[in-house]
């Protein structure tokens, strides 16, 4: 009888190893199947439509990047960055450059793939609806010891594509850096100096060949105290 009962518990166990097995082998087969690229450039020039956006974010995308109002502790240890604002050519990027393998991130990547952003329209949507959230006002800053200092370096190497207010430019793709998380700008600063991300601009990396170890604290606190 015992002998009995421990062979069926066992044979539903197999079953049961059997068919998680099974469950993961079609969802890695699932994940790369549908990991085809997309284009940027398609991408940026179709007309969005804003509520299949909001939808697309509420179920997919806010539980880790929230709204502008609330910031998480993985914002503030800078793990996962602030996106509201920012501009829509930028955001469409950065998903499709972490889509196509061009960013690392363990993370986030799964929700570049089919399964969240079906294609380049759903990308356009998704993007189009985040650009026009209002930016935060909440982020943390850095030390705030070398201000002066750290708008020298801006000024200097930086603001010419940044501009002024760390605004941005949606027509080239430059990233909007104000109300960003110091700690996020911090880590992707390093991850882009030691060439982690593929597609960044040249001209940025000599930018920041020219900021040493030291001052790329004072030059990132400088940007994270820039009001919006
Ligand atoms: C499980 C948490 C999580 C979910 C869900 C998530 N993300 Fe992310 N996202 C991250 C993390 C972590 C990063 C940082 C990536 C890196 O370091 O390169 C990120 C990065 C990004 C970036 C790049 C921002 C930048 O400044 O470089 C964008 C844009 C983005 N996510 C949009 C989205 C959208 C749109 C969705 C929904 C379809 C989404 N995310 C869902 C965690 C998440
Ligand atoms: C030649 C133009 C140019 C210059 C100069 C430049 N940047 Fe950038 N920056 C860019 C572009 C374009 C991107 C987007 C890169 C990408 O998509 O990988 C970017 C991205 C970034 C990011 C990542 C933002 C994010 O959300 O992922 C940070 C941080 C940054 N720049 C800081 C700086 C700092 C600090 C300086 C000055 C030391 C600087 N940049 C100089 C053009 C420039």
């Amino acid at each position: 009888m015992v002998e009995k009962m421990k062979t069926t518990i066992q044979t539903t166990m197999q079953t049961a190893m059997q068919k998680l097995f099974l469950t993961i082998i079609l969802a890695a087969i699932s994940v790369s199947a549908f990991a085809n690229k997309l284009d940027v450039n398609k991408a940026i020039k179709l007309s969005v439509d804003i509520d299949k956006g909001k939808q697309l974010y509420q179920i997919n995308c806010s539980r880790c990047h929230q709204s502008q109002s609330y910031i998480s502790k993985q914002h503030r240890a800078g793990t996962i960055p602030l996106i509201a604002g920012q501009h829509k050519n930028v955001l469409i990027k950065q998903l499709i450059d972490i889509r196509n393998g061009d960013r690392q991130n363990l993370i986030m990547y799964p929700y570049t793939l089919n399964q969240y952003l079906k294609n380049e329209s759903e990308i356009a949507d998704v993007s189009a609806y985040i650009a026009q959230l209002p930016v935060s006002v909440n982020n943390t800053q850095g030390d705030g010891k070398e201000s002066n200092f750290g708008k020298k370096l801006y000024n200097d190497n930086c603001k010419s594509c940044h501009g002024v207010k760390a605004e941005g430019n949606n027509n080239n793709f430059v990233p909007k850096l104000q109300g960003q998380e110091y700690n996020y700008l911090l880590r992707q600063f390093v991850m882009i100096r030691d060439k982690r991300r593929a597609k960044t601009h040249p001209k940025m990396l000599e930018a920041f060949n020219k900021i040493s170890q030291t001052d790329k604290f004072s030059v990132l606190d400088y940007i994270s105290r820039i009001n919006p």
